[in-house]
């Protein structure tokens, strides 16, 4: 690995929660970790899916035997709609909650985010959407994530969809990182083997965008190049044997990683061109994000080659005896290796695209056009349609 970040002149940011426990049962500490922050009486904002698998049970248990009172809203569906943000707050408001514990995967947290701000800020969610609109520090918050892959534990965002305009909303603010973020993972265990590969990709999704972003900076690189070892040694097991701790632990450290390195050095074209997979084709977010990760490594990676040939090495690939061209290209072969193992196509037919659907696709990513930014090779609209037929 490089020990010399390039661009010095560049001031670079790094943001994170106030505190992160990781740790095998580390979601016991949620009621010491409440109490400390003044909690009395915590709203935990969950999804039907998370109370089913028996997660809450514990984080209740904990919450209660430190004289922490709870209530549980677990109304939250993937890609939460702003209204339903919204009704938490007013809950946690009107109820008199004066902490907020989201868990669950990145719709839970994310709707946990908006509850905790919207408790305090006047008016609907859908005001705050955009960049640092929002005024006021929300209710405490802790996060406890169940799948190891958004990230959403660590971040600054939170992603709604707004249902009369039907696409999704982005609030960005410095009051949507967590005083805790708590990552035990005991809780990801009961993942389903195809979310645990979904998620998994996305969070190798972050860590690669942020690695070869021209936003990175000293701190994204660090903890990308490490994300990217982790999630390569440790999806597979993780995949095959859901029970592993080892694995799960590792994969939850990874997208903790990955996240934090995202927020620092931004996304790319990935996300940009797998937006459009999950709105009109009604993919789950790491699905979408998989199928592109592939053709856009192969089309991206002259425009960085030493950090496309790091990858590969942080995947375990040789460079002996190799050019930076020829190690760089291994990435992409180590990306397709990986996603083989876990079971997911990278062909758009196999998920009932057809080529008739190209002009289609093409416009959805030209809409994205502001993830191009930070992507290290420029694409115009020929580009985005060849990346596209590659998938075909
Ligand atoms: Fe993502």
């Amino acid at each position: 690995m490089k020990n010399s970040f390039y661009a010095q002149d560049r001031i670079s940011n790094f943001l994170s929660p106030n505190k992160i426990s990781i740790g095998t049962g580390a979601a016991k500490q949620v009621g010491i970790e409440s109490k400390a922050l003044g909690g009395k009486k915590a709203l935990i904002v969950t999804d039907p899916g998370v109370v089913k698998a028996g997660l809450i049970d514990g984080i209740q248990e904990s919450l209660e035997s430190e004289k922490v009172r709870t209530g549980i809203f677990d109304r939250v569906i993937a890609e939460p709609p702003a209204r339903i943000i919204d009704e938490g707050a007013k809950i946690a408001r009107e109820q008199g909650y004066d902490i907020i514990i989201g868990v669950g995967g990145g719709s839970s947290l994310d709707a946990a985010k908006g509850a905790s701000i919207m408790a305090i800020n006047k008016g609907k969610v859908l005001d705050y959407a955009g960049m640092d609109l929002v005024t006021k520090k929300g209710l405490p918050m802790i996060l406890l994530p169940t799948t190891g892959g958004t990230g959403s534990e660590v971040t600054r965002v939170f992603v709604m969809t707004d249902e009369a305009e039907n696409t999704k909303k982005v609030v960005y603010s410095n009051f949507n990182l967590a005083d805790v973020a708590i990552i035990d993972p005991l809780l990801t265990v009961s993942m389903p083997s195809v979310v645990t590969a979904d998620t998994g990709i996305d969070a190798l999704v972050h860590a690669i965008e942020a690695y070869v972003s021209v936003n990175a900076t000293p701190f994204s690189d660090i903890l990308a190049i490490e994300a990217i070892g982790l999630i390569a040694q440790n999806l597979p097991a993780a995949y095959a044997k859901g029970g592993k701790v080892e694995a799960r632990y590792n994969m939850a450290l990874a997208a903790s990683l990955a996240g934090l390195a995202f927020m620092s050095g931004g996304l790319g074209a990935v996300h940009g061109l797998a937006y459009v997979l999950g709105t009109q084709y009604h993919m789950s977010h790491g699905r979408s994000n998989a199928i592109m990760l592939p053709h856009v490594m192969d089309y991206n990676r002259i425009g960085n080659l030493d950090k496309y040939a790091q990858i590969a090495n942080a995947m375990g690939e040789d460079k002996q005896g190799l050019s930076n061209y020829e190690v760089a290209g291994k990435s992409v072969d180590a990306v397709r290796r990986l996603l083989a193992a876990v079971n997911i196509s990278i062909h758009l037919p196999d998920y009932g695209i057809r080529k008739g659907d190209l002009p289609k696709l093409v416009e959805g990513g030209m809409k994205q056009a502001r993830l191009f930014v930070p992507n290290p090779r420029d694409l115009t609209k020929e580009d985005v349609e060849r990346i596209y037929e590659m998938a075909f």
